[in-house]
């Protein structure tokens, strides 16, 4: 196969959603159908369980289970597929939002009785961001949901983003009829454990007047489905692909991912639709997937939990070329040649050497401290990868050495966790203080218990109240100066050396807003 063939059967994405809703048990399902499980319950759900916030070891094998699962391939219809997991504890959301970042495309499930949920909100502005395009997937309609059209409404207007509907379903809970696919015309029939190729249960059905509708699910539901349709075909335009590739338009399915029905349709919709690895943006210049020479980032670094093997695992995506084993790559931010001899791919289960790789793919590359989120290797060009942003923390507190024997261990600790995205680090303009900044609370104590274990170190949390942290700046120097002057007990810097602002309240922040015209703040470190 060429290396353009490789490329275009690529399709490297994420299942994401508010936990619960279903994203493990769907993840499952496609890996059922690609072969590349033979059993449910093969995909742990890497879902640290409620009450377990300070139970370390269920926090170490979450961790465990996801290095096994942080991708998983297999091949359908010609297809490479490359599922990127995403922990499922919303604490660990920054790593969901970094994940995002390797992908090309996400699938977003939505729990069909609770709609459009708080993680689901989040994980969609960081789509948007860099225009993903987006399959929405309605699940549990096995079980009482809310209506359909109001659904779609509620995804147009929570997602910001426009829909259509590809399948449409038929009752949902204990009358759910099953679904009617809007593109091949065809009606699949809810039986629960629906066998995974059976197609006993799906008939083809052009003409939705024909009496065969009636026969098969009733003069009821029968005559609800074709004004349904009539309703979608009058108010939603014909599927626009290219929207979809813009990130403009969803794509709906509906189905029940346990009962592994509606998967199908979505998986088959999927291969078609989805993009193959799209052009990644650098620093000064995009980078095309064709392209002959290698280039890859750095997105997700995965320590090793064997406290035998500190070694950690490194996760490149293959953004350009060939990647091959054992030969010279350029490290770009150290400038240093480095090679592999054991690039790990990893397909469902089980995790191999690979000899080569190509666009799309995800490497894990063995790395014993010297690589950050958002390294670049190349042939030797001197890129930068852009998009690949730091995002505002919510949660703050002081770090103090615990241990004045264990300085140095603590800040070595400091600095690699940092490195590897955990959590960020400021240091107060006020008092040099170090401020760490997380997305959620479970991460402090992944960080002290971390430093404990894998650095001999100890640290002390103090509180201190922050609402948000946002970097600033501005063209206008005197403002920007007068600015930091006045908000000197709450500016830091970043470990960049980058002005942050530190606002108390969310108050204090809209008030900094409206006073200062003309300072930009970000919620993100890339602007
Ligand atoms: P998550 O990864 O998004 O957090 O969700 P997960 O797949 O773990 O699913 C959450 C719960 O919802 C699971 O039940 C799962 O079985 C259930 N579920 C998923 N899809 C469907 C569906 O289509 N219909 C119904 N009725 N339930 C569904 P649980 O009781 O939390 O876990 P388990 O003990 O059953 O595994």
């Amino acid at each position: 196969m060429t290396q353009q063939e490789e490329i275009t059967r690529r399709r490297t994405f994420a299942v994401i959603a508010h936990p619960d809703a279903g994203k493990t048990t769907l993840t499952e399902k496609l890996l059922l159908f690609g072969g590349a499980i033979h059993v449910a319950g093969a995909v742990k759900s890497n879902k640290i369980k409620k009450g377990a916030t300070s139970d370390f070891m269920e926090i170490e094998r979450q961790r465990g289970i996801s290095v096994a699962t942080a991708v998983m391939g297999f091949e359908y219809a010609g297809c490479k597929i490359n599922i990127l997991d995403t922990p499922g504890h919303e604490d660990f959301a920054e790593d969901t939002y970094r994940t995002l970042t390797a992908v090309d495309s996400v699938i977003i499930v939505i729990d069909g009785a609770k709609g459009v949920e708080a993680q689901t909100r989040k994980l969609m502005e960081v789509c948007r961001m860099r225009q993903t395009p987006v399959i929405v997937f309605i699940n549990k309609l096995d079980r009482p949901s809310k209506e359909p059209f109001d659904l779609l409404d509620e995804v147009e207007k929570e997602l910001h983003i426009r829909v259509r509907p590809l399948a449409f379903p038929i009752s949902n809970g204990p009358t759910f009829k099953g679904v009617y696919n809007l593109y091949e015309r065809r009606l699949s029939l809810f039986t629960s454990d629906e066998k995974l190729t059976a197609d006993a249960s799906t008939v083809e059905i052009e003409d939705l007047a024909s009496a065969e509708l009636d026969e098969r699910i009733g003069a009821k539901f029968a005559d609800q489905l074709r004004q349904d349709v009539e309703l979608v075909e009058g108010v939603y335009d014909a599927f626009d692909r290219d929207a979809y590739l813009r990130g403009e338009l969803a794509p709906v399915f509906f189905g029940s991912a346990v009962n592994n029905f509606g998967v199908r349709e979505l998986l088959e919709c999927f291969v078609r639709i989805a993009p193959s690895p799209r052009p990644a943006p650098t620093e000064t210049r995009t980078v095309e997937p064709g392209e002959p020479k290698m280039t890859g980032f750095v997105f997700k670094i995965h320590a090793n939990m064997d406290p035998n093997h500190r070694d950690r695992i490194a996760f490149l995506k293959i953004c350009s070329g060939t990647f091959e084993r054992n030969r010279n790559y350029l490290h770009v931010r150290s400038g240093k040649q480095m090679k592999f001899s054991s690039p790990t791919a990893f397909m469902a289960e089980k995790k191999s050497v690979i000899d080569f790789a190509y666009p799309g793919d995800i490497v894990g590359l063995h790395d014993t401290g010297n690589f950050k989120i958002g390294d670049t290797f190349t042939e030797g060009e001197k890129l930068r990868f852009t998009g690949i942003p730091s995002f505002a923390p919510e949660q703050f507190r002081y770090i103090e050495n615990a241990d004045p024997l264990k300085f140095k261990q603590l800040a070595k600790g400091i600095d690699q966790l940092m490195d590897e995205g955990v959590a960020q680090l400021f240091t107060s303009s006020l008092n040099g203080r170090k401020i760490i900044g997380t997305v959620g609370a479970l991460q402090f104590e992944v960080i002290q218990y971390r430093l404990e274990h894998e650095y001999n170190a100890s640290c002390r949390w103090e509180p201190i109240s922050i609402y948000k942290a946002c970097w600033i700046e501005s063209d206008n120097a005197a403002q920007l100066a007068d600015f930091k002057r006045r908000k000197h007990t709450n500016m830091a810097v970043d470990k960049h050396g980058r002005d942050v602002f530190l606002a108390d309240t969310s108050y204090a922040l809209a008030l900094a807003q409206e006073n200062f015209k003309e300072i930009r703040f970000h919620f993100t470190s890339e602007f």
